[in-house]
């Protein structure tokens, strides 16, 4: 535990649709990481979401405001996809598209919000999930973490039940949630953040 703002939110937004998913065991692990580093930790699990596909005339389900609620509050969050066919998944973006009701908030969309990225592919392209995804946090006008965990062949990093077998992929997402939590942390402070004593030092990308 260290002296990190016990305010600072940290949003978790990821999984797949799949019963057992490695995008969102990798998401949990980042979670700890951010609540080991004194973040109050909120996971949004888009399997149990269960959102419908958006559309801008459609009165938005409860599901749906829960979440950008959630999403709202947060100081920081971090992003989870598989990687389907080269980019994030359809579900994922499905529920980055309902962030277009943030737009109407202020501060709007994703403004001042940190956003840590990970991805989980079956091969070793998994960057290309996390490059979609910070075009994404630019648009919203958030503020990408630089250390991005690409999980690479991710079923040799997790077992049949979703259980890391990874120590090295296990510390990285718990380093990237710690990392989240402190860009965040100093970005509620001082409104800019200093990455010269970045947590991912360890992690070579
Ligand atoms: C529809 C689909 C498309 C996929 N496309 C890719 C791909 O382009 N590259 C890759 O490395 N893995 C691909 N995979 C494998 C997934 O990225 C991999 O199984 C991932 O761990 C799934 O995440 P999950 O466990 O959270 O469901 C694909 C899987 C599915 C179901």
């Amino acid at each position: 535990m260290n002296s990190i703002d016990s305010s600072i939110r940290v949003v978790g937004l990821g999984g797949s649709l799949s019963k057992v998913s490695t995008s969102l065991a990798a998401l949990k692990l980042a979670l700890q990481g951010a609540s080991d580093a004194g973040a109050k930790t909120i996971l949004l699990d888009i399997r149990s979401l269960d959102l419908s596909i958006y559309a801008p005339d459609l009165d938005p389900p409860a599901t749906v405001i829960q979440m950008c609620d959630e999403i709202y509050h947060a100081n920081g969050l971090i992003w989870s996809s598989p990687m389907y066919h080269g980019t994030i998944s359809g579900s994922f973006k499905n529920a980055v598209d309902w962030l277009q009701l943030l737009g109407e908030r202020d501060p709007p969309y994703l403004k001042d919000k940190i956003v840590g990225m990970i991805s989980t592919a079956g091969g070793v392209q998994g960057l290309q999930a996390v490059n979609t995804m910070e075009f994404i946090v630019r648009a919203l006008r958030g503020w990408a973490v630089p250390l991005v965990i690409p999980v690479a062949r991710a079923t040799q990093a997790f077992d049949e039940a979703g259980r890391v077998t990874d120590r090295t992929i296990e510390d990285q997402l718990r380093s990237l949630g710690r990392e989240v939590v402190r860009a965040s942390e100093q970005f509620n402070s001082h409104g800019y953040c200093d990455y010269s004593a970045e947590a991912g030092a360890n992690t070579e990308q």
